[in-house]
């Protein structure tokens, strides 16, 4: 199988860059294409896959496309693409189309194809880069079960993936696609406090990034409640529950979910 990312940027590259490095697919097995030359060209020297300017080489060569482009775009691709997709069809080819963007659904992109297409609809985030990337998938009704493992499989080459309802992927944006996100401004505002009381900036990141790592790592390892985690850290008249009364002050959490509804209400917009 050959795949396909029309748009090379931050997230086709994320995606291209775990599924090279776990082998599940190899880089000469790959073909993107990009309005943007210089960067297709970067991606081209930095991640040894084939590239094109020609979207339509991407349905001419590939089994599987990845649709990489903002969402804004999707019409216009889509409306690109649907008749070359129409011209292999009646060669015998199968193509899926995998997409990864926000207010696409499954429905509104049959519709905008026009014709019936295989259609995976996924949300990833760019933790793929390094193999631990987060990707929910739901599918349409042409789609396979063997179809849908053989997608899986490509994407738990750059981490977790979850097949989940169609309805629970706006939570997914918030949950996972966008986090990266919210946790790297935490990893800053950190490192700036960490700066203050005199470690140096390098240092500081280092500290912070790790803290989160295995923060995480013990939630998924030991699969304990948060809160038990956060107890475990709290000593009684200790430094840490200063700090947590402080946060709660501040509104951290309030301030968390606030963020993550306003991400949902923009995907449901879109
Ligand atoms: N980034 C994330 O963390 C993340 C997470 C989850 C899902 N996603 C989804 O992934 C998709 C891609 O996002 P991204 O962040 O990777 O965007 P991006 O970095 O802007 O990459 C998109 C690329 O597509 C190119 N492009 C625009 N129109 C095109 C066309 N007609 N044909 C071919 N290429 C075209 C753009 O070139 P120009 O710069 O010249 O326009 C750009 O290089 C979006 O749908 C987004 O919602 C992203």
């Amino acid at each position: 199988m050959r795949v396909g990312f029309i748009g090379c940027g931050n997230m086709a590259k994320a995606l291209i860059s775990g599924m090279i490095s776990s082998k599940v697919i190899s880089s000469d097995s790959i073909i993107a294409s990009d309005s943007y030359k210089e960067g297709l060209e970067k991606a081209k020297k930095e991640l040894k896959i084939n590239t094109t300017l020609d979207n339509k080489e991407i349905v001419r060569e590939a089994d599987i496309i990845f649709l990489a482009i903002k969402p804004q775009f999707y019409n216009s691709v889509i409306e690109e693409i649907a008749p070359i997709i129409a011209e292999e069809k009646e060669k015998n080819r199968e193509i899926i189309i995998v997409t990864l963007a926000p207010g696409h659904t499954l429905e509104k992109l049959e519709k905008e194809f026009k014709i019936p297409v295989k259609i995976i609809r996924t949300m990833p985030n760019t933790p793929a880069m390094v193999g631990e990337g987060m990707t929910a998938l739901c599918k349409n009704n042409l789609i396979t079960e063997n179809e849908l493992e053989y997608v899986s499989s490509l994407l738990k080459g750059c981490g977790k993936v979850e097949v989940v309802s169609e309805y629970m992927i706006n939570s997914v944006i918030a949950v996972s696609g966008s986090s990266p996100a919210y946790v790297f401004i935490m990893i800053e505002a950190m490192a700036d406090a960490a700066v203050i009381h005199g470690m140096p900036r390098d240092k500081a990141y280092i500290f912070a990034a790790q803290a989160l790592l295995g923060s995480a790592k013990m939630l998924l390892e030991t699969g304990m409640h948060p809160g038990q985690l956060k107890d475990m850290v709290c000593s009684p008249g200790g430094t840490t529950i200063e700090a947590v009364r402080s946060l709660e002050k501040t509104g951290f959490r309030s301030s968390i979910i606030e963020a993550m509804n306003d991400c949902v209400e923009k995907a449901k917009k879109m």
